[in-house]
């Protein structure tokens, strides 16, 4: 199919869902009763659901048919060692516990291993710090409920909505080194590298920054957990942008990026398109000790190790997935359809960071310059969305941010930024004319839409449960 000017979606829509139209006025009073706060929106009232494309994407015929095959047994269910066995034969890593989702991973991992440097160096948990490229909220989350401080070295170009650079997901390598000298390698419990970079906009990271940072974390005796929701996406853009994996599959490249981390956890919801579900792995025998402390506390928090968070049939149906979210031509779709929405945007003069992996990040910080960060311009913008067209997207901003745990004070934000999060295979081209459509009628009445401030405000992971309204002018 050469020489089109537009390839269609390339599979057939075969279950269907029906959403329902709404008025303005029933918007504008739903988005009010959620407190400013598209989370606490009913799905029943929203007509394109950008919120997140974490298990909210279609499954193929086959991980369905999977389901199927699930044996149900307590433990050494013949079902974990399908999955165990892509995990080897995907990633080349021996161990593997499913988890009910990524934070059910995260949940295991970072006590593990923040006790593991307490116990044996005989330090104190509060002079901890753990680096990442950028850290997810849960991530960040669940590091800061254990103790530790968290610390993002993002290159300068990673934020910059006016810059195009190739591997805006990299690790700043000065940065990090610095930072472990700084704070002392003994007090670096890990290090999260997050593929694709979702805070800075699903952008990739390099094999080659891959494989610094990894020298970076051998030379200081640090172990590496690769954050790995989208880890297919990664791979396709390194096949599309790294000029030595040009020829490589999307498989070896992801087999290649591997080596160069000891551990991954993932929610397997974004790249391996389940609906639910999460793996943490092990490389190999250097990690024998985590991986067993991992699995005790994988009993208690979780389940049997050999079922963890998920019943036999999803750890059938997510072996499949693994595969099927790495097909070639599904990835080349999957990333020009948000290359097309963004493209759709920059032509009406919405400024958005360049093309990602899961979604179109818009800059509100530059489409509302007249509302400063701490009334969060992203936040006000999903709510404008929200009544213009029913379009639920999510902040990526201050308001997700949060404040500094020890001074209360709001953190500095690298960018404002609205998410608009493409679930797999759910909206067609259709859509993406309408959301874009919808953004026209926004931008037009841009300067009349007005900060937001807090009648309610959680002390940590605020954005999910925080409530809301609008700066009296
Ligand atoms: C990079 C990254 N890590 C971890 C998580 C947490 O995964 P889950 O939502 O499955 O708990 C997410 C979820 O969006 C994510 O994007």
């Amino acid at each position: 199919m050469e020489n089109f000017k537009h390839l269609p979606e390339p599979f057939r829509i075969r279950v269907i869902e029906p959403v329902k139209r709404t008025t303005r006025e029933y918007r504008e009073e739903a988005i009010l009763k959620s407190g400013m706060n598209p989370f606490l929106l009913d799905s029943k009232d929203v007509f394109i659901d950008l919120l997140t494309d974490s298990g909210t994407g279609a499954v193929t015929q086959d991980m369905q048919a999977a389901m199927l095959r699930g044996d149900e047994a307590y433990s050494g269910s013949r079902s974990y060692y399908a999955l165990a066995n892509a995990v080897k034969e995907i990633f080349g890593y021996e161990y593997t516990i499913p988890t009910h989702q990524g934070r059910g991973a995260e949940q295991i991992y970072i006590p593990v291993l923040i006790a593991k440097r307490e116990r044996e160096k005989g330090l104190d948990r509060r002079k901890m710090v753990v680096f990442s490229n950028y850290f997810f909220d849960t991530t960040q989350g669940h590091s800061q409920i254990n103790g530790a401080t968290v610390r993002n070295v993002y290159i300068k170009e990673a934020f910059d909505t006016s810059v195009k650079y190739p591997f805006k997901g990299n690790f700043d390598l000065e940065k990090l080194e610095q930072g472990i000298q700084e704070v002392g390698a003994n007090n670096v419990p890990y290090i999260v590298c997050t593929i694709t970079c979702n805070s800075a906009g699903g952008q990739p990271v390099s094999i080659a920054n891959l494989k610094a940072m990894y020298e970076i974390a051998r030379k200081y005796d640090i172990p590496v957990i690769m954050d790995s929701a989208r880890f297919a996406e990664n791979a396709y853009f390194i096949q599309q942008r790294e000029a030595a994996y040009q020829d490589w599959t999307i498989e070896q490249i992801t087999y290649e990026s591997y080596r160069y981390a000891d551990c991954l956890a993932m929610s397997a919801k974004k790249d391996a398109m389940v609906p639910m579900g999460g793996i943490l792995a092990f490389k190999d025998q250097s990690m024998e000790e985590v991986y067993h402390e991992c699995r005790t506390l994988c009993v208690a928090q979780e389940g049997f190790p050999t079922y963890g968070g998920l019943e036999g049939g999803a750890m059938e149906r997510l072996a499949i997935g693994l595969r099927d979210g790495m097909r070639q031509e599904w990835l080349a779709y999957r990333i020009a359809q948000i290359e097309y929405l963004v493209a759709g945007l920059e032509r009406i003069g919405v400024a958005c960071q360049q093309p990602g992996g899961h979604a179109a990040f818009v800059d509100a910080g530059k489409l509302l310059p007249h509302i400063p960060p701490e009334q969060f311009p992203a936040q006000a913008l999903s709510c404008e969305l929200y009544k213009v067209a029913g379009i639920r997207a999510v902040e990526i901003g201050s308001f997700l941010l949060g404040r500094d745990p020890k001074t209360g004070q709001q953190l500095p934000c690298p960018a404002e930024l609205l998410r608009l999060t493409i679930p797999r295979a759910t909206y067609t081209q259709t859509h993406m004319d309408f959301i874009i459509e919808a953004f026209q009628k926004v931008k037009e009445n841009a300067a009349n839409i007005k900060g937001l401030t807090f009648t309610y405000e959680p002390k940590v992971l605020r954005h999910f449960t925080a409530r809301l309204k609008e700066v009296e002018s």
